[in-house]
């Protein structure tokens, strides 16, 4: 038997100098897909994700705090990991690099370069910004700040370490020439080829002004430079010098993903020191555009982030990370907004692919007893469909494979769409007025299924959860859990006779009004709910005994600036206080609500509403559109604390 095919791909290794946002997520969730589709084809995958955790900016960051630099790193690693399990990314490894493993093979290199003479003693005078660890000459500032991110730089003169990067730049040239899919997309290879031809100087690889790093083995006065120390974990975490037959399975990586912000220091920096290691360079480095948004980049230091967990907390994994692979297209920047999240959810997820789904296996239960029907001869009609799934198939294949992910998303949607207009064109519903038809309608009803089938496979490494979910109403699958990419490049794989079951509805629509103001709609149900409650969802007693709601006192209440529905409420809960943000300003004036009883509902996931952390909500009762609206009071001597049963 011959061995399987390996795929190796990484993410940056994020700083944890705070928590991450929607655009580290974007990074991680791209490659997370990249990861699954080719676990699906059969690949030996590893993924490798991790953090990047010595030098000053970390440093910097724990003193501001009053913390050691490992402990305050340890807390926000903890974050990270959780945040990609509730991404559900399936990294391989998360390595960190104040880890030993790590931090031996960086004194081993460092030590090795250094023996055969690519490292020498030297002394530097530069200007560093320490945000983006990287020194500038003179000649590179603007206006006297960083040329990256325009924060103010130090002047450092210091006695460092040298890595003669230029001895290396003909070939890296050559090699970037002869292989065009190293630096992708095309624009930046020509912006890195340009760099390179402009002079490579002397890469300064030690520090000496703090301490925080990996000492140089031969002088520990020094640290190594925090990006040297980083780009190595690309080999730590797969066991170079350390276990040979791992390194060797999974060495050259195939892809190394990121944005275009770090692109040079992997398509410079990076082959530079694996040359002097004698190592093959990677395949492919990989650099996407930025996640915008008004104002600019995202980033900690500007306030704008988007927290992903909030976002998944409220839309569901599988449509935050469906909106991150498709909305930006890769390679450029992409403009984020959550209306722009929830439009793209309402309109592809709810509408085409959900509804598909849901009158499909409505049909299925209507006409054939909830039994899918065996089909018969194919119509030419039925081949069309047949042949936009097979064209779906090969287009994302083939997208996927170029990293290209707005495109692969699009492929599939393409079978979506045309698989409505199929249900619009047979009219199952005109077919079952008539006996005759019936072997007809199973045909149509049989096909329906399957491009259904098709589609979800090909939406599998996006949407982790939807194959299961899927498969609980529409029993596609015999196993949600085995799914092959080439089962989705054969058509006809569906069991018929199989049972579809009621289930609820796979993506519920967002009212758009609600994310405007924060109206009471939206503290009454983070997801709005289809209109019609359909009796299999109807809940029990128990579903009810998980909502913890209490009898709260209002003790303090202001309206929210520049935000004309919202107050935010101080709430004595018994012996505890909250806040709690509410769309109710038109209904109520702050002074009308101090002292009064409100119903709370204390254990609702809290969420940030404008900038306030708010800890569940209170009740209220309104008429259609929100015309009227009434907070429930409690007008009795009943305490504050108290339970509503
Ligand atoms: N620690 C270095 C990487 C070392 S890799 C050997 C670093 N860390 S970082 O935390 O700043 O992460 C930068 C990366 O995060 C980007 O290259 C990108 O992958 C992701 N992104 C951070 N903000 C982003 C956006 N606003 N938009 C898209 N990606 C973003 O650099």
């Amino acid at each position: 038997m011959s061995e399987r095919k390996h795929f190796y791909i990484t993410t940056p290794i994020y700083y944890p100098s705070d928590n991450l946002h929607i655009g580290h997520a974007y990074t991680t969730v791209a490659a997370d897909c990249i990861a699954r589709f080719k676990r699906m084809q059969g690949y030996d995958v590893f993924y490798l994700t991790g953090t990047d955790e010595h030098g000053q900016k970390i440093e910097k960051a724990a003193l501001a705090k009053g913390k050691q630099p490992q402990v305050y790193v340890d807390e926000i690693v903890a974050n990270i990991k959780s945040l990609w399990d509730t991404m559900l990314i399936t990294h391989d490894d998360f390595i960190r690099t104040t880890e030993k493993r790590h931090e031996e093979v960086v004194q081993r290199i460092f030590q090795k370069v250094y023996d055969q003479g690519d490292i020498f003693l030297s002394k530097y005078e530069g200007w560093y910004c320490t945000p983006c660890e990287t020194f500038f000459t003179e000649r590179q500032l603007v206006d006297g700040n960083c040329p990256d991110c325009g924060r103010a730089v130090e002047l450092l003169q210091e006695e460092s370490y040298f890595f003669n990067m230029g001895k290396y730049a003909p070939r890296l040239l050559e090699h970037i020439e002869q292989h065009p899919e190293f630096i992708q997309p095309e624009s930046r290879r020509n912006e890195i080829v340009n760099f390179i031809k402009s002079g490579l100087e002397d890469l300064c690889v030690s520090r000496t002004t703090f301490s925080w790093g990996v000492p140089v083995p031969f002088n520990n006065k020094h640290v190594v430079y925090v990006w040297f120390d980083a780009l190595i974990n690309y080999l730590s975490a797969i066991g170079y010098l350390q276990d040979e037959e791992k390194f060797n399975k999974y060495w050259p990586a195939d892809v190394h993903l990121m944005a275009k912000d770090i692109i040079r220091f992997h398509a410079i920096i990076w082959p530079t020191m694996l040359m002097a290691l004698d190592l093959p360079l990677p395949k492919t480095v990989f650099a996407h555009g930025w996640i915008m948004l008004e104002g600019g980049k995202m980033s900690k230091s500007k306030g704008n982030v988007v927290d992903p967990r909030t976002l998944v907390s409220k839309y569901g994994v599988d449509a935050v990370r469906y909106y991150l692979v498709k909305e930006l297209s890769f390679g450029q920047d992409g403009m984020y907004s959550e209306e722009m999240l929830v439009t793209r959810i309402n309109s592809d997820l709810a509408n085409d692919l959900g509804n598909l789904i849901s009158r499909t296996a409505a049909m299925v239960s209507r006409y054939f007893e909830g039994i899918i029907p065996e089909p018969g001869k194919a119509s030419s009609l039925d081949e069309e469909l047949i042949k936009t799934a097979q064209t779906a198939y090969q287009e994302a294949t083939g997208k996927l494979e170029q990293l290209d992910f707005s495109n692969y998303i699009l492929a599939v949607m393409k079978l979506v769409a045309r698989a409505n207009k199929y249900i619009d064109e047979t009219e199952p519903w005109r077919l079952a007025k008539d006996e005759a038809n019936r072997s007809r309608l199973g045909t149509v009803l049989y096909n329906l299924v399957e491009a259904i089938r098709i589609a979800v496979i090909l939406l599998a490494p996006t949407m982790p959860t939807l194959t299961a979910r899927v498969n609980a109403q529409l029993p596609v699958f015999i196993d949600p859990e085995q799914l092959t990419w080439d089962m989705a490049g054969k058509w006809g794989l569906t069991e018929p006779s199989r049972k579809v079951a009621k289930g609820p509805v796979l993506f519920p629509r967002i009212d758009l009004k609600t994310l405007e103001e924060g109206s009471a709609g939206e503290q009454n149900s983070q997801i709005a709910e289809e209109k019609q409650v359909k009796e299999d969802e109807l809940i029990t007693i128990e579903d009810f005994a998980r909502l913890d709601i209490r009898v709260a006192q209002v003790i303090d209440c202001h309206k929210m600036e520049k935000a004309d529905k919202l107050l935010v409420l101080k709430l004595k809960v018994g012996d505890e206080e909250r806040t709690v943000v509410s769309g109710i300003a038109k209904a109520y004036k702050p002074e009308e609500l101090i002292g009064k009883k409100v119903v709370y509902l204390a254990n609702l996931k809290p969420t940030k509403i404008r900038g306030t952390l708010s800890q569940g909500m209170i009740l209220a009762a309104s008429s259609e559109g929100d015309q009227e609206l009434e907070v429930l009071m409690i007008n009795k001597g009943i305490p504050s604390g108290s339970r509503v049963k």
